[in-house]
């Protein structure tokens, strides 16, 4: 690993908003499961995760519009959550945290009924049938959000891969789910979808390529 990214792994463990797994056995359950708004951030405010957070902007943008909420973004790798911890830190977001965690085991971590709001953001997209349990919209990922969501909370995807977009509203189809709100073309089709200006680091080199970023927000 480069000597920057190692260094930035060893500072997550003194940033005080960056929860990392004591162990990372599938089994582990966490003392913080259904204690999160009471244990972490010392109120009952609604709960939003970001998936593959990755620098957590949408993270870091949300907390800043929603003080009234808490945001915790998830993602495996440390160097880029220590840049979102480090910016919430800067900007004082009390109502942030970074969960460094595999999303596979998000059940171990947040009881039935605990989350409000899932967003996932530029996800990878995972293309290959042999990868398709890897994709965060697939069923075996649904299920495990359902698990963990307040019934009728939305989740919200954001990319860039027409190949995931498609699979997912196939999925959504499959398991007849409902569908709140859907875009084709996020940045030049017309909306009045709050939150959709935010741009991510991905995102922002998406637009760049000139690529089309879609959205869907569906109830699991
Ligand atoms: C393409 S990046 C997008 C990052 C960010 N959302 C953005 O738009 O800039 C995808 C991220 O998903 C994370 N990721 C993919 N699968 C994951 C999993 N199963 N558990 C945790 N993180 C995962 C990767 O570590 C990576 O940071």
């Amino acid at each position: 690993m480069a000597k920057r990214k190692l260094q930035r792994y060893s500072e997550l463990a003194d940033l005080e908003n960056v929860i990392e797994l004591e162990d990372y056995s599938p089994t582990t359950i966490s003392p913080l499961k259904g204690r999160w708004c009471e244990r972490i951030f010392g109120n009952e405010n609604p709960l939003v995760l970001e998936l593959a957070c990755g620098k957590g902007d949408y993270t870091l943008s949300l907390a800043k519009r929603y003080p009234n909420k808490n945001f915790i973004g998830i993602d495996i790798k440390g160097d880029r959550i220590w840049r979102g911890a480090v910016a919430a830190h800067h900007d004082q977001l009390d109502n942030v945290r970074f969960l460094r965690i595999y999303i596979d085991y998000v059940t171990n971590y947040f009881a039935a009924d605990e989350v409000d709001e899932i967003w996932i953001t530029f996800p990878d997209p995972y293309l290959g049938t042999k990868k398709i349990n890897k994709r965060l919209t697939s069923p075996f990922f649904l299920k495990k959000y359902r698990e963990v969501l307040k019934r009728g909370a939305f989740v919200h995807l954001k990319t860039d891969s027409p190949e995931l977009f498609e699979y997912t509203t196939e999925v959504i189809e499959q398991e007849q789910l409902e569908v709140d709100f859907l875009v084709e073309d996020v940045h030049n089709h017309y909306h009045e979808q709050p939150d959709l200006d935010i741009l991510t680091y991905y995102e922002r080199m998406h637009l760049a390529d000139n690529r089309v970023i879609r959205y869907v927000r569906f109830r699991p």
